[in-house]
């Protein structure tokens, strides 16, 4: 039986898989917590969506939660903004004594976020009754159970396009015998697809939207999918075979990678309030691995020209020597852009 969508995007020990996550990848994001943080401050924005969140890396949630704004967080991984939330409660201050985001004496309605909230008898305390220390790295509340707040949406970010590819794709190639078949029938069916589906997030109700890094991930996803799943099927072809079907497979790539970007900025668009503003993040070069050579990376243009196309760029409102990030990855270096936009009026 072959691996279905929902399998796919299960994460085998999950909790353990999010916390090595973060703790690997948090520094690589920092310049984009401190991006959205400044936005923030400059904003104060009502409502905030967080579009693939993850576990938090790049979103200074501290930061949202402090600034009352309701909080969307959306991924589809399920667990891991969960995760992301429980990993950013804690801090220890200058005396190594720990200090709740939440049990802050401060906060207006400690309850709303921790069902387990129990106010402390000590006026000064800056953790509740409940409080529990896990020393693990970063440290965490045991008794920490999420409330209503912030709004956890495990959910697609290209209006249901992602998903409903991944789900339709095992029917679609059960009579492909060969490689050539497979990737015609799953470019069909990558153009075929008309998502209906949409975040469950209102319209025009959002005053800053984030898109950190998300972007990038439309050209591994749902296409990996299909490379395993008919690799799995039929054997993975000789490197002679695979040099043949270069095109197809560049033809099946930009064809999702075009999709996702323009359903993403469409549910963008849709959230968004008059006047918000979205904050957009994603790689433009990377370097080959093991040299110091730089490519550009896949979909940059078409990235680029289908976010001109439903919005204005704003290159003032992050400081400009911020606009592009650095940083080191696992196999090299990579630049990113990061850029505000807001909306243009939709064309009647
Ligand atoms: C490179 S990560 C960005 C860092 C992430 N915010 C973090 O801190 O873990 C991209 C995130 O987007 C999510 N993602 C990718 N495609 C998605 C989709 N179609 N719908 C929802 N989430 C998606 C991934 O699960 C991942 O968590």
């Amino acid at each position: 039986m072959s691996v279905t969508w929902e399998e796919y995007l299960t994460v085998p020990e999950a909790k353990a898989r999010f916390i090595e996550c973060f703790q690997r990848c948090r520094g690589a994001f920092e310049r984009h917590r401190e991006n959205i943080r400044n936005l923030v401050e400059t904003t104060s924005p009502g409502i905030v969506a967080c579009l693939g969140a993850g576990v938090l890396n790049d979103i200074p949630y501290r930061t949202l939660a402090k600034s009352g704004a309701k909080v969307h967080l959306v991924d589809w991984l399920a667990g891991s903004s969960d995760v992301g939330i429980s990993l950013s409660l804690i801090e220890m201050d200058d005396g190594e004594q720990p200090q709740c985001l939440y049990c802050d004496v401060s906060h207006d309605s400690p309850e709303e976020f921790c069902l387990n909230y129990r106010r402390s008898n000590g006026s000064a305390d800056k953790v509740c009754d409940s409080f529990e220390l896990s020393q693990c790295d970063p440290p965490t509340c045991n008794a920490f159970v999420k409330g209503d707040s912030p709004s956890v949406h495990y959910e697609d970010v290209t209006g249901g396009y992602a998903n409903e590819f991944g789900q339709r794709l095992l029917h679609e190639m059960r009579d492909a015998r060969t490689w050539e078949r497979a990737f015609s029938k799953a470019t069909k069916l990558a153009g075929r697809i008309k998502p209906t589906g949409r975040l469950s997030i209102d319209d025009a109700s959002v005053d800053l939207v984030t898109s950190s890094m998300l972007v990038s991930q439309f050209a591994h996803e749902p296409y990996n999918f299909f490379a395993a799943r008919t690799a799995e099927r039929l054997g993975a072809p000789t490197p002679e075979h695979e040099a043949r079907l270069l095109p197809a497979m560049e033809k099946l790539r930009s064809a999702l990678f075009t999709h996702q970007v323009e359903r993403h900025l469409d549910e963008i668009q849709r959230i968004l309030s008059p006047g918000g503003k979205c904050y957009l993040s994603f790689e433009l070069f990377s370097t080959i691995p093991q040299s110091h050579q730089w490519f550009m990376v896949e979909g940059v243009p078409k990235a680029l020209q289908a976010a001109g196309d439903r919005f204005h760029f704003n290159f003032d409102a992050i400081p400009e020597s911020e606009s592009i990030a650095q940083f080191q990855t696992r196999t090299g270096r990579s630049l990113t852009l990061c850029v505000v936009m807001e909306s243009k009026p939709i064309d009647k």
